[in-house]
């Protein structure tokens, strides 16, 4: 872990700590923000966290017959939705990445906080910052930040943690994830050895939408506890590199305490069907 973090994000840092994301993996930007814009006050369980961003932390010192005071405050309330409705909007963009309400709202008070030492009036200069050019993809940091927050609110919120063991080839590993994320999730933002084990298997080249089966795997056991897949699933499973009678998608296998010590296996191929969708040429 890097511990030379500073103490403070600063205006004026903040595009450095960016451009050190590109040449740094996500986990180090991740532990960065957090330990420089969270404490623990900032996250807290979701049903607290809405009362969060109201909180006396982020107003002025009361002046209850100020109609200033009252402004101010109105200003502030304003900027964090305003703020929260921005990473919503990234995560709905993004595809794959969608970022719920809770996440969103805990990226924001953690950044508001005053201990991250980003000013309210930056705040969204700093969300749009990490987000980089989101529409075509980039990110510099907010997913990563998105990531470790939705860490927090499912350990916070009593999510349990799936494990499952994983065999490719002649290897074989252990993932985990907390319930309601998927496949899918552990592979674009795992961050322990296994999720890494995983992400060098599995390209999930089309962000979770059914669009490539390079997610394909087999589940050699238990498969009726992983639900019956649907017609749009099935129809890319048909597509997907040798395909069995227990092949499933695994950006459509969704963790459930029920799965805990599931076993799946990576295929020894995989067919990525996005490499067959003709793209028009603007030249
Ligand atoms: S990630 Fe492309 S089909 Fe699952």
């Amino acid at each position: 872990m890097d511990t030379s973090m500073p103490k403070q994000l600063r205006r004026g840092t903040l595009s450095r700590y960016s451009c050190a994301v590109r040449t740094r993996n996500e986990t180090t930007i991740s532990q960065m923000l957090l330990r420089a814009a969270l404490r623990c006050r900032t996250l807290q369980p979701p049903s607290r966290l809405r009362p969060c961003l109201r909180s006396t932390a982020f107003r002025a010192p009361r002046a209850p017959s100020s109609s200033n005071a009252f402004a101010a405050s109105a200003t502030r309330d304003a900027q964090l939705e305003e703020a929260t409705k921005f990473v919503i909007q990234v995560g709905a963009v993004r595809e794959g990445k969608t970022y719920s309400q809770d996440v969103a709202e805990g990226v924001v008070a953690a950044l508001a906080d005053p201990s991250s030492g980003v000013p309210l009036s930056a705040l969204l200069p700093t969300l749009k910052q990490l987000a980089g050019a989101y529409e075509i993809g980039e990110d510099n940091g907010l997913d990563a930040l998105a990531a470790a927050v939705e860490k927090e609110v499912n350990e916070r919120a009593g999510k349990q943690l799936v494990h499952c063991s994983v065999k490719a080839g002649s290897a074989s590993f252990d993932v985990s994830a907390y319930e309601g994320t998927s496949l899918y999730d552990v592979v674009r933002r795992g961050e322990d050895d296994g999720a890494r084990a995983l992400q060098s298997y599995l390209e999930c080249a089309c962000s979770g939408v059914m669009a490539c089966s390079t997610c394909h795997v087999y589940v050699p056991e238990g498969l009726s506890r992983v639900g019956e897949p649907c017609e749009a699933e099935l129809d890319m499973l048909d597509l997907a590199h040798e395909p069995r009678d227990n092949s499933r998608l695994g950006c459509q296998l969704v963790f459930t305490p029920d799965l805990d010590g599931l076993e799946l296996e990576v295929p020894d191929g995989a067919n990525n069907l996005m490499d067959h969708i003709p793209f028009e040429d603007r030249g």
